[in-house]
Order: C-alpha cells, then sequence, then structure tokens
C-alpha cells in the first residue's frame, strides 16, 4: 500500500470500493481516509454480495471500537477478510473473545512477552538481524521486503519454540491467511486459500503440542509456557493452546516485517531523515515509533456493534460490522501535526495505534519493538547509504498494508 497521499486526487465517497484490492496495490488509501475523516467519519458500504460494513477512520471513533468491548464485541470475529462469517473459535481464541475470559488467557500468555521478559532475547535477536543484513551488503540487489517476510522467523522462532526448518513454511502459511487474494500466496480461490492456510497451522501448532506431551522435555518456550499456564482456575485446553499458539504465530510473521520495509523505503525517500538518525542513535526509539505510526501494517481490525450505537455523526445497528481504520487513525491530523510528513524527531509519535487500543492491544508489542529497535541501530551503523534499484510491488490485502518487493542496493558505511 501506498504509504504517501500524493496531491490533488479527487476522491468521490459515494464510489469508493474499501474492499477493492487494486486500492492497495496501485491506488492510493490514504487519499480515500482523508476525505473520510473530514466528511464522512462514519461511512457505510454494501458489497456487491449483500455484506455490509460501517467504517469508522478518526483516531477518538477507532481508539473507541477497538477498546470498549461493551459496545463493540470481538466474540464474533475481528478479521475483515471473515466479515459476515461467525467466528467459530470465539470464546476460545484470545482474539475472538471479550473480558472477562480475555483478561484470565491474555494475563497467562503475556507474562512471557513483556518488555522485562523479552529483554533476555535481545542478545540472540541481535545476533539473527546482523545474520540477516549481512547479505545487504556484498554488492548486489537486496529485496528487503522479501527477504523480511523471514525476518521473524529468525527472530521469534526460538522464542516460540518453533525450530528453523520449518519456519519458511509457517511464513508462506501465515501470509496465506492475511493476504489470500496476492498471486504470491494464493492457492486457487480467495476462500479455499484461507481455509488450507489456516487449517495447515492450526493442525501444526496441535501436533507440536501432541508431540511435545509424548516427548516430554521444556525449553523454556512460549509454546511450553501455554502448555503449562493456567487460565483463570484451569489449565488450557489443547484446542485453546493451539488456536492461541497460531494466533501469536500470524501476530509475530506478518506485521514486522512490513514496517521494516515501509521505513526503509520512507529512509530512502528521504536521506535527511536517515542522516540525522545515523548522526545520533538515540533517535532509534522514536523513529520506530513514527515508522510503526507511518506503516500501520495492521491496517484495519473488526468488531460488531452490540447495540445500536452513535458514532462518527451516525449509528452503526446492532450485529452490524464496525471496522477500524488503524492506517488512518494514525494520520489524523487532529492528533498529529503535519500526518503525512515522517518525522523522526515528532513528538508524540508514541501516541500511534499501530498496536491497537484497549484489551487487545498487541501482546507482541515489545518484541516487535525491541526487534524493530535492534534492526535500525544495526542497520544504521552498517549501512552507509541505501538506494531503490526498482519499482516496489505493494501486497494485495486490505488487511495488510504492506510489501512484496522493495529491491534496494546499499553501501557499506565508511568507518572514520
Ligand atoms: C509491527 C508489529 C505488529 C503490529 C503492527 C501488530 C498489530 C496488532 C494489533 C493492531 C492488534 C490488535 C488486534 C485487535 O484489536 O483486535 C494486535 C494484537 C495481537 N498481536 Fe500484534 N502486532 C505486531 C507484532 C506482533 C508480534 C511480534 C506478536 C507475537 C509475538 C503479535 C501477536 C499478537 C496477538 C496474539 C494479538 C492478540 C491480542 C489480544 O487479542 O489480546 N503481534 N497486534
Amino acid at each position: 500500500m501506498r504509504l504517501a497521499p500524493g496531491t490533488g486526487r479527487d476522491v468521490d465517497l459515494g464510489r469508493v470500493d474499501l474492499f477493492d484490492l487494486d486500492l492497495y496495490t496501485s491506488g492510493n488509501p490514504h487519499a480515500v481516509w482523508d476525505v473520510m475523516r473530514a466528511k464522512a467519519p462514519l461511512h457505510h458500504q454494501v458489497l456487491p454480495d449483500g455484506r455490509e460494513f460501517w467504517s469508522v477512520t478518526r483516531y477518538d471513533d477507532v481508539c473507541r471500537v477497538l477498546g470498549d468491548h461493551r459496545e463493540f464485541t470481538s466474540e464474533r470475529g475481528t478479521v475483515v477478510t471473515h466479515l459476515g462469517e461467525d467466528d467459530v473459535a470465539a470464546g476460545r481464541l484470545m482474539t475472538s473473545t471479550d473480558p472477562p475470559r480475555h483478561t484470565e488467557v491474555r494475563r497467562a500468555i503475556g507474562s512471557r512477552l513483556t518488555a522485562r521478559a523479552v529483554a533476555r532475547w535481545e542478545g540472540p535477536i541481535r545476533e539473527a538481524i546482523v545474520r540477516f543484513l549481512q547479505p545487504a551488503l556484498d554488492g548486489g540487489t537486496f529485496d528487503l521486503a522479501e527477504r523480511a517476510l523471514l525476518l521473524p522467523a529468525l527472530v521469534t522462532g526460538p522464542v516460540l519454540g518453533i525450530p528453523e526448518r520449518d519456519w519458511e513454511e509457517l511464513v508462506q502459511l501465515t501470509a496465506m491467511v492475511t493476504a489470500p487474494s496476492d498471486p504470491h500466496f494464493q492457492h486457487g480461490s480467495e476462500a479455499a486459500t484461507l481455509a488450507i492456510s489456516h487449517h495447515e497451522l492450526v493442525t501444526y501448532v496441535t501436533e507440536w503440542v501432541r508431540r511435545r506431551r509424548r516427548t516430554g522435555g521444556e525449553d523454556g518456550s512460549l509454546l511450553d509456557h501455554l502448555m503449562s499456564v493456567h487460565a483463570g482456575n484451569a489449565p488450557m485446553t489443547d484446542e485453546e493452546i493451539a488456536l492461541n499458539g497460531y494466533s501469536v504465530l500470524l501476530g509475530a510473521n506478518v506485521t514486522t516485517p512490513h514496517t521494516i520495509s515501509g521505513t526503509v523505503h520512507t529512509l530512502i525517500e528521504r536521506p535527511e531523515q536517515f542522516e540525522k538518525a545515523q548522526a545520533d542513535l538515540s533517535l532509534v526509539p522514536n523513529l520506530v515509533e513514527e515508522g510503526l505510526r507511518w506503516t500501520s501494517p495492521a491496517c484495519n481490525f473488526m468488531r460488531y456493534a452490540v447495540q445500536d450505537t452513535r458514532i462518527g455523526g451516525g449509528t452503526i445497528p446492532a450485529g452490524g460490522a464496525a471496522v477500524a481504520w488503524i492506517g488512518s487513525a494514525n494520520r489524523d491530523e487532529d492528533q498529529f501535526p503535519d500526518p503525512h510528513g515522517f518525522d523522526i524527531t515528532r513528538s508524540g509519535a508514541k501516541r500511534q495505534i499501530a498496536f491497537g487500543f484497549g484489551p487487545h492491544f498487541c501482546i507482541g508489542a515489545p518484541l516487535a519493538r525491541l526487534t524493530l529497535r535492534v534492526l535500525f541501530e544495526e542497520l544504521l551503523q552498517r549501512f552507509g547509504a541505501i538506494d531503490l534499484a526498482g519499482e516496489p510491488q505493494h501486497l494485495r490485502s486490505y488487511f495488510i498494508a504492506g510489501m512484496t518487493h522493495l529491491p534496494v542496493v546499499a553501501q557499506k558505511r565508511k568507518t572514520s
């Protein structure tokens, strides 16, 4: 998805189709969201098959939809690719569960993913990132977006407890779940791609758990932890472990790579920002926040209105699907002055909501922030300059904003 709106585009909101995949590959969603925020903060769309949804695009409305489960429930599903199909895993999969059960499961899983808990992984993560960046400095073209898809494998594989040999396949399967219409990942129809990948991923975690129960042993990994931890008064069932293991795998794989490629692309286009960061590495944490705001790789999440609900100057009827456009909220001019400017010294960049808001706020945020900080620290110290070596290609998805190709050529930084 293009990350800057361009200029002078007329947008006719009556004709806008937010599910048009071309909008995200060759079009310009930011130009559309700008007009939605200004003129139609609650926007209603009916798809040709009769399914309908209501979009909110302003920062405060997006936070309200994501943050208040009494008004907007997660229990019927939260991912727009499943619009209109009730989630069969509701109440067992953390993402499709409302408090109070959600709080119990989340507390159990989250204790291994706090900033303090993930800090002990910084050394191995740094080593993995240095290995990842090294081939970019051999003088040839390096497809950063394509390569970055494998980075979470190197980083989160050990945290989760999944051997590196399985990661390539898992990366492919998680990409199929989130971008089932992208030709890079599609297997037959969109519905078939979704069904196959979901089934394979849940089966993978189920088998992992069965094997571990048979063989015993522990490696301190997150999946081991899920097998022993209590949520509320009881251990999680094997089904809950499989579904939540799947959810963590998905969250880990499909987002961070797109923040990396989108932020690097932006730094290539704005060399003065690249130089500023190189001159002062203490700016890296803010660069990461601005990169998250700028890329917002989880472009939206969905809820269903519990009852008729007034929001954005209109009403979402009871049972109506509410799509909260995170990518738009992170460019809301009322929150972020000059929202389409990329500024690594922006004050208030930390108010970005790329990780969501409220009870379902990304449980992997500390790990993602650590990964991104280390990646930019290493990249800025090693790379002298980065140039584009071809046209970027955008992911064909209205759920995940990202790139499939970003060919670059990098030079080693000269040491003085
Ligand atoms: C740049 C990286 C990431 C971004 C932008 C991101 C974005 C998000 C967002 C927006 C949500 C909220 C969903 C909702 O409100 O329904 C979320 C939830 C979640 N994320 Fe992430 N994520 C990232 C990295 C990760 C990583 C590294 C992991 C795993 C280690 C992860 C696992 C999860 C899980 C399991 C949830 C569900 C939490 C819950 O329902 O309480 N994410 N993420």
